[in-house]
């Protein structure tokens, strides 16, 4: 921990299996997410207890006075336009706040990763914005949740000299930045993974021990950079519709034919993005690629992608597609969306 004073750390919880419950004392799996307050989840902490909802309290971290804030209470599959929108609008808001050195986020295992990035591309800040979770229960016998939010806690009150800023996620006394943490499990605490960009360093009892730089900006900068003002995202109903579809042996062009059939008679949020997980180096079906270019034809964009876990598409310029810049399926849907919308506003 380090000794900053008089500043404040801003726990935003928005639900996830960090807060989840089970019936049954000690069940890791059986259990339903999203179900304690953020403000019950530091409470349990007993370093931390006292922290009041949305008020100055007592509580203290490293010197950083805590305040906590209920964005959405859900399971992070559902998570969707409506939340991040709120979710931005309270981060620009306590960042904006001179005494509030960083900001930590509760969330769900699941789509951590795509809310991690969805911040990263819309939020402009040089003061860390942490998201962390839990993939155990509150009720379970271990539950890794308190030792995450801790370490959360940790990277948030980091000083300058420890380079982390911007959006990054911790779990497992692993820190992760938004553009390449995945979760790559389904059960193990350790759950994610930063590919072959490597993490960007380690919790250990409260310290940092930074492996690399955090140089967001140079990884984004082939996509684009955030300039998609806050404003313009809280004014709008959604972002631009895009879809992922996935290259598999047997891939036909029915998924894409559907899509494009429907955009015939949708009257709201058509489609307007498509990303291809293609297989390895962005190879994709002979009958798919047929229904990919009938939607290029029709107007759509399509980036390719690969599904492949880690790497990166690699050769000559995509002649034919978009080009995913690196990012994951996923990733990419969102890069797009944010394409999209910048250019629609
Ligand atoms: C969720 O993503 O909200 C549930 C699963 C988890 O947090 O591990």
């Amino acid at each position: 921990m380090n000794s900053v004073v008089n500043k404040k750390i801003v726990i935003l919880g928005t639900g996830g299996t960090i807060a989840g419950k089970s019936a049954v004392a000690g069940d890791n799996v059986g259990y339903v997410a999203s179900q304690i307050g953020v403000e019950q989840l530091l409470g349990a902490i007993p370093a931390l207890a006292g922290a009041k909802d949305g008020v100055s309290s007592k509580a203290s971290y490293g010197g950083c006075e805590l305040v906590c804030e209920q964005v959405s209470q859900i399971d992070s599959k559902d998570m969707n336009f409506e939340v991040w929108q709120c979710l931005l609008a309270r981060c620009q808001h306590w960042l904006a706040q001179p005494d509030v050195q960083g900001i930590v986020i509760t969330h769900g295992t699941d789509t951590l990763e795509e809310t991690a990035f969805f911040l990263q591309c819309c939020l402009d800040t040089a003061k860390p914005v942490v998201l962390t979770c839990a993939m155990r229960p509150a009720t379970a016998i271990a539950p890794d949740g308190p030792q995450n939010l801790l370490d959360a806690l940790a990277v948030a009150s980091s000083d300058d000299q420890n380079g982390i800023r911007g959006v990054v996620a911790v779990c497992a006394g692993v820190i992760h930045s938004a553009v390449d943490v995945q979760k790559v499990h389904n059960y193990r605490l350790d759950a994610f993974s930063s590919g072959d960009a490597g993490v960007l360093g380690y919790v250990k009892e409260g310290k940092l021990d930074i492996c690399r730089k955090y140089e967001v900006n140079s990884r984004l900068a082939g996509v684009f950079i955030a300039s998609i003002a806050i404003k313009s995202i809280a004014k709008m109903t959604s972002l631009p519709r895009v879809e992922i579809v996935l290259n598999h042996s047997g891939a036909t062009g029915a998924i894409v034919e559907a899509l494009l059939a429907q955009r015939k008679t949708a009257t709201s949020n058509q489609l307007a993005g498509i990303v291809i997980a293609a297989t390895g180096n962005g190879t994709i079906s002979k009958e798919l690629e047929i229904a990919l270019q009938k939607a290029e034809a029709s107007g759509i964009t399509v980036w390719r992608s690969t599904r492949c876990a880690f790497g990166a598409l690699v050769g000559k310029a995509d002649v034919q597609f978009g080009d995913s810049h690196g990012l994951s399926p996923v990733k990419a849907r969102i890069a797009l969306m944010l394409h999209l919308a910048q250019g629609a506003t």
